[in-house]
């Protein structure tokens, strides 16, 4: 029997390279940079499984370019905006991603973020950097108390939503939530539900935790933006289309708003160069995942998925096409 042949958009940790070479599987292996899309398009021809990551777009001409024998596309993430789920569907190719395995290193990213906005950490770092002469003082570099009341506002109450949920109760913050499958004035895990508007007009720091859909892109716009309050602060781990950037500036510029931390952007990877001009926002490459053990679980369970496919077997973590409404 011919081995199975896949290809591995790009290097994966190092443990899930190791079971990729402890396989029978014909195996063509990406570099640690993202293949090109003419790359990509005739790297994928002809092979069974493709192991992507959400740099790779997979759409209709993805699929025309590998042809009838690609049964499985295994995601190595948990958002899948970049894969066109629709059109897998139509052509009878299982798509997988990684659910689960990373909600408590994004929660642990986003807490890290929430407290170094609060407390100034990034900005301080850069103080003492500019050898700016200090002493101590009462009034230097005081930033917002997050234990003992601060309101965090949970804009998507999944699975990492809840997890950012859990930090924020040990650390004594007030939680409200909205979630579109939510119900306004029901409790869950401790945490109220509210309408959007109120979340928004309420919290002291607003985190997004919603995937990129067409009801999702710009959630975050001039519109809502407006609705926060001007001395609140606001973090996207999720994806930088769920937040209109330009509108992000502006209200970051004009004092609209006191701050933000962005993992994820708009034009990724390219950054607004309007962005590194401001003092009030901290950025971080999309490494919101980036934990040492999730990786690898990410990675392995990306190629079980593969695994369970190519033997007849359901995956672990299939995408479902209807949650793309
Ligand atoms: C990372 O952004 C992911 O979706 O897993």
């Amino acid at each position: 029997m011919t081995s199975k042949r896949i290809y591995v958009a790009r290097l994966l940790t190092e443990r899930a390279m190791d079971t990729l070479r402890g396989s029978d599987w014909d195996l063509d292996v990406g570099d640690e940079a993202p293949p090109s899309r003419d790359q990509l398009l005739s790297k994928v021809r002809g092979t069974d499984a493709a192991v992507v990551t959400l740099t790779e777009r997979i759409d209709a001409q993805f699929f025309d370019a590998a042809g009838p024998c690609l049964k499985v596309v295994a995601n190595v993430a948990v958002g899948y905006d970049n894969i066109d789920v629709e059109e897998a569907d139509r052509r009878g190719v299982t798509v997988t991603n990684t659910p689960g395995v990373l909600d408590d290193a994004t929660a642990d990213h986003t807490f890290a973020l929430i407290l170094d906005l609060a407390r100034r950490v990034t900005e301080a770092d850069r103080f003492v950097r500019s050898q700016t002469p200090w002493v101590w003082g009462p009034r230097m570099l005081v930033g917002l108390d997050i234990s003992g009341g601060a309101r965090l506002g949970i804009v998507g109450l999944g699975r990492i939503g809840r997890a950012v949920a859990r930090r924020a109760k040990a650390f004594s913050m007030d939680v409200v939530a909205y979630d579109p499958h939510g119900v306004p004035g029901d409790f869950q895990d401790d945490v109220s539900m509210l309408p959007l508007h109120e979340v928004l007009a309420t919290s002291d720091v607003v985190s997004l935790h919603v995937p990129l859909l067409p009801s999702t892109h710009h959630l975050m716009n001039a519109e809502t933006l407006a609705k926060m309050k001007p001395d609140a602060y606001l973090v996207n781990v999720a994806r930088g289309g769920v937040v209109d950037e330009s509108a992000l500036i502006q209200a970051l510029r004009t004092g609209a708003l006191r701050g933000a931390a962005i993992d994820t952007f708009e034009g990724e990877p390219q950054v607004n160069p309007e962005l590194l001009g401001l003092d009030n926002v901290v950025l971080t490459p999309h490494i919101a995942s980036a934990g040492d053990r999730t990786r690898d679980r990410m990675c392995l369970l990306a190629l079980e998925n593969v695994e369970r496919v190519l033997s007849g077997q359901a995956p672990v973590t299939p995408v479902a096409p209807r949650v793309l409404a």
